[in-house]
């Protein structure tokens, strides 16, 4: 099963085909819908590429379709890899106390002043080795690959420390080489306000800017640099502040606004030309005005107000009409996303947030890829972008959204290379 990536694969009968062909940036309005769907469809693969995608008739016709070894997979739906551009899968436990006492009504930020909340998972994280968070997130990973994902990117910000940011990161670079799990490492060093500084926050600003950030740059961890902006977290002025001595360090800006209160994070976002503004639960127009110009991906993460049981969603319907490329993604955490299934997430975007299911799955693939600036590799299946590509075990691409709560995957191909199949297609 698990075959060397210069084999060629001439995968065939899928029933339908989600090639998501179509122009080169962010999908927008009405691009969002149009997935390229193909009957009795096929792809050829060779050296961890697509070479051709479409019609069977088409494609077996290709001078190279007949060196390919074939993979049928018996008339179901074939659709980009997940990428899924938000996530915090660096941590060392799950917080089952604060699950708890939200159940008995208290609210997210009220359990973090009451000593649950990021710096319980701080806390944790400072006193684990970095093998342990290996460990940890090598399984995750496992599980992400099982439900879909192809391609993650992971933060930091549980260490909030140098040594304890490092730590993680180092931790993502290690399981990044051995898993098949394709990893995307971001800094969020301002998660929150270290313990050791919460009387001087700006003090804890100018540790990030000036010890952490250059020694993460240094060392080449991460891609990009995150901040937490909002209420009880990051200022407007100090997220500017982070995100703008992270560009100079090489890094690229992705920011969490508006989630808990209208915080200022989306006009930054567009100000410093963040790839993605991610939450935007309080967004407003002029924040839709803003992130359109500056060319910013808007990310939604709906596991994480599903699981808050916030009883309100963001509407991805009135972002996609106002013209902004919507991406969609798990934010799998311990805190407000224990969730690493997107599947899941492509359930509350059709139900929650009022996407169609073509929509959704737009966000989850090709707009994920747009969120993590990696479009003109990932997130379709043209000739040329990488192959990463999954079977799922239904007849209508739609029922990707309709069934929820379970894994509908039945094969997936990273980079050309099967790296899960279910039964069915065990040899
Ligand atoms: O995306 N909002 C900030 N970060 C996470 C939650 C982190 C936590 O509670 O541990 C989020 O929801
Ligand atoms: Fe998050």
């Amino acid at each position: 099963m698990y075959n060397h990536r210069s084999m060629k694969h001439l995968l065939v009968n899928a029933g339908q085909l989600l090639t998501f062909i179509g122009p080169s940036g962010p999908r927008r309005g009405a691009e969002m819908s149009k997935t390229g769907l193909c009957r009795a469809g096929a792809v050829l693969i060779e050296d961890g590429k697509i070479v051709t995608a479409g019609s069977h008739d088409l494609v077996s016709r290709h001078p190279q379709a007949n060196k390919a070894r074939v993979l049928d997979v018996g008339g179901r739906v074939v659709l980009p890899g997940f990428v899924d551009s938000h996530s915090h899968p660096v941590f060392a436990a799950p917080r089952l106390k604060d699950f708890e006492l939200r159940a008995q009504g208290k609210g997210y930020e009220q359990i973090a002043a009451e000593g649950g909340g990021i710096l319980s998972s701080v806390d944790a994280v400072r006193k684990t080795t970095e093998d342990e968070l290996v460990s940890r997130l090598g399984v995750w990973a496992a599980r992400f690959i099982e439900c879909g994902t192809t391609t993650l990117e992971a933060k930091s910000g549980y260490g909030l420390d140098l040594d304890s940011e490092l730590k993680c990161l180092r931790a993502i670079r290690r399981v990044a080489a051995h898993t098949a799990l394709e990893l995307v490492p971001t800094f969020l060093g301002a998660h929150a306000v270290a313990p050791e500084l919460v009387h001087d926050p700006h003090g804890y600003v100018r540790r990030v800017c000036e010890e952490m950030l250059p020694a993460v740059a240094k060392e080449g961890l991460a891609r990009f640099a995150d901040v937490f902006c909002d209420r009880g977290y990051f200022s407007e002025a100090q997220a500017e502040t982070v995100l703008r001595a992270a560009l100079q360090h090489g890094l690229k800006a992705k920011i969490h606004a508006e989630q808990l209160a209208h915080s200022g994070g989306a006009a930054v976002a567009a100000r410093v030309g963040a790839v993605s503004a991610d939450h935007l639960d309080h967004a407003d127009a002029a924040d839709f005005e803003r992130l359109k110009k500056s060319g910013t991906v808007a990310t939604l993460v709906p596991a994480a107000n599903y699981f808050l049981g916030l009883g309100h969603y963001p509407s991805g319907r009135k972002l996609i009409e106002a013209g902004l490329p919507v991406a969609l993604a798990t934010d799998f955490n311990p805190g407000t996303a224990p969730c690493w299934n997107m599947q899941f997430a492509l359930s509350l975007a059709c139900t929650q947030l009022k996407l169609t299911p073509e929509e959704a799955l737009c966000a989850a693939t090709v707009n994920g890829a747009h969120a993590l600036g990696l479009g003109a590799t990932h997130g379709t299946l043209e000739p040329g972008k990488q192959a990463d590509l999954i079977v799922l075990d239904v007849r209508d691409y739609r029922e990707a959204c309709y069934y929820f709560g379970a894994n509908q995957v039945a094969l997936v191909m990273k980079r050309g290379a099967i790296v899960h199949a279910t039964q069915d297609f065990r040899p």
